[in-house]
């Protein structure tokens, strides 16, 4: 049984169309389950909706256990529910920022404290955690998004650590650009009034990057079937990006830190003691 969050549309409405189609069951976390009603009319019994504000905790918890026990096990949890605050750092409030950490990061907590327990009753599972090429570089104007994205990341990486003595497995997902709705919602968050005129070029580059939304690669039902084969995977990466993109993308910025690392070696390991203890 799945539990997928940010199920109403894009990436997250893919994944519970493949997981039925495959034939599990899904709980399907959502703040409108309207255009889940098709899927849910077509696969009786098999599909729950379950309508719930992910950033509220102490409400969270105990509708998704209530789901979870109905449906008597978990075997997959996707934390998917995400979007992107985009716009020059110094244009940004305090409470955007919070509020962009509370859905990508501390909302994906708040489930994974609601599921694991299950997972570790069963001693198995999986956990994805669909990060983002964003996950792993940084661009001007997204430096909310990258800094959550990271943030999912660093919690993933120690967490998969953790869980894996106990049988359950962790893969942090890093899409590329996909055709979704994610860029409109993010065009529609930009900044409106009056950009410091230092910034007026990362504003141009974020309209024209929200403006090729329809041009993107990545294919959410494609993306949705390599996650139904990932959570089959006897031995599942740590780290799975979707997308030529995301391929390219994080292969140059390893390959450029790596390069850094290595001209700048003498001066890191120049800060050592000179004298062994
Ligand atoms: N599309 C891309 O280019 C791209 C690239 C890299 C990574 N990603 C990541 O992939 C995941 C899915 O995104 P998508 O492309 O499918 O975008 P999407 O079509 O905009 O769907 C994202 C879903 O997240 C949930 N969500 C958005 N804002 C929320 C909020 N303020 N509070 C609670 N839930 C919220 C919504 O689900 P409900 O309405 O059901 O609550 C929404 O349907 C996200 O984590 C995103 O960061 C996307």
């Amino acid at each position: 049984m799945w539990l997928v969050t940010g199920a109403s549309g894009g990436l997250g409405q893919a994944l519970v169309g493949e997981v039925l189609s495959a034939g599990e069951r899904v709980i399907a976390v959502t703040r409108d389950d309207e255009p889940l009603q098709p899927l849910t009319a077509a696969s009786p019994g098999r599909l729950r909706t379950v309508s719930v504000d992910i950033t509220d905790a102490g409400t969270l918890r105990p509708v998704l256990d209530d789901a979870i026990t109905g449906f008597g096990r978990l075997d997959v949890v996707v934390n998917n529910a995400g979007y992107a605050l985009a716009g020059p750092f110094e244009e940004l409030d305090d409470a955007e920022l919070r509020a962009q950490f509370e859905v990508n990061f501390f909302a994906a907590a708040n489930v994974l404290r609601a599921a694991l327990p299950h997972l570790r009753v069963a001693k198995a599972g999986r956990v994805l955690q669909i990060s983002s090429l964003a996950g792993q570089i940084g661009a001007p104007g997204m430096s909310a998004y990258t800094a959550s994205k990271h943030a999912l990341e660093g919690l993933s990486v120690s967490l998969a650590a953790e869980l894996a003595p106990l049988g359950i497995r962790t893969t942090i997902v890093e899409p590329g650009a996909a055709r979704t709705g994610f860029r409109a919602d993010w065009a529609g968050r930009l900044p409106g009034s009056a950009p410091l005129p230092d910034y007026l070029h990362v504003h141009e580059a974020l309209a024209r990057s929200a403006g090729a939304a329809a041009k993107q690669a990545g294919e959410p039902a494609r993306m949705a079937q390599a996650l139904v084969i990932l959570a089959d995977m006897p031995s599942p990466p740590l780290r799975l990006p979707l997308g030529s993109d995301a391929v390219t993308g994080i292969g140059n910025a390893r390959s450029g830190q790596l390069e850094e690392l290595r001209r700048f070696a003498t001066l890191s390991a120049s800060t050592d003691h000179t004298k062994a203890i």
